[in-house]
């Protein structure tokens, strides 16, 4: 079974209409949708903005579900240049750019507690057959670094300093924290994003005015790729 995380019910609402539903239970005031889609046994869950809703949702996802990987689905922000709106970033390494433990003796700035690491590996199977369902659906993908953090980020010195300093293509909220649980105990992760806005001074507007197709086009992508992995 799949699990599948999205942070904004606009992220998910397309793939629980497409489900057949055989369960709803909610548990810590969210709803995990458990059936079948395209025609593969999943359950798909909300989990709201940010790294703690996101965090709480997976080991919640985990502990009560047997699911042998999850998905992160959505939208982010565009640092690289060569991303438009529309376009997809598929994770190959996770990272919490707001994730900083140096002043406090950590060996390196950035390196998560207990793991004790900066970089978290995504699945190489679900990033090169989600790659895959994307250029056959004829969409411009890049796979690479995603980073996350506690901020929408709508300022192009902020968004240069990500990129840079982390070497990240894209930026959102949730899918650093799902890895993190997910590296714990050992269950394969990715997040496939579209581009809504491009991170910079303008973003607000962007996001507001693209979140709705851009999350769609997640959701479709990710109905085919369920399609032809089953
Ligand atoms: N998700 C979509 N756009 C984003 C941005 N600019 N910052 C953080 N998360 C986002």
């Amino acid at each position: 079974m799949i699990g599948i995380i999205g942070a904004m019910q606009v992220e998910v609402d397309k793939l629980i209409a497409s489900m057949s539903v055989d369960n709803v239970s909610t548990i810590a005031g969210n709803k995990y949708y458990l059936g079948q889609l395209s025609g593969v046994k999943v359950v798909v869950v909300c989990c709201g903005i940010g790294k703690v809703n996101a965090s709480m949702t997976a080991s919640f996802l985990i502990s009560n579900y047997q699911v042998s990987s999850i998905v992160n689905l959505g939208v982010a922000g565009g640092l690289s240049q060569s991303l438009k709106v529309g376009d997809i970033v598929v994770s190959s390494k996770c990272v919490q750019y707001d994730y900083q433990t140096d002043l406090v003796n950590s060996p390196t700035a950035h390196n998560l507690d207990r793991l004790g690491l900066t970089y978290l590996d995504c699945d190489t199977n679900l990033v090169n057959s989600l790659q895959s369902t994307i250029v056959k659906l004829g969409y411009n993908c890049i796979v690479g670094i995603v980073a996350t953090g506690d901020k929408f980020v709508a300022d192009k010195t902020i968004s240069n300093s990500i990129a840079t300093e982390f070497g990240a293509i894209a930026v959102e909220m949730e899918s650093g924290a799902i890895a993190q649980v997910c590296r714990h105990v050992q269950i394969p992760f990715v997040t496939l994003r579209t581009i809504s806005d491009s991170a910079d001074d303008n973003a607000e507007i962007d996001f507001e005015q693209n979140m709705r197709i851009t999350a769609e086009r997640s959701c479709k992508i990710m109905q085919d790729w369920l399609n032809n992995n089953s």
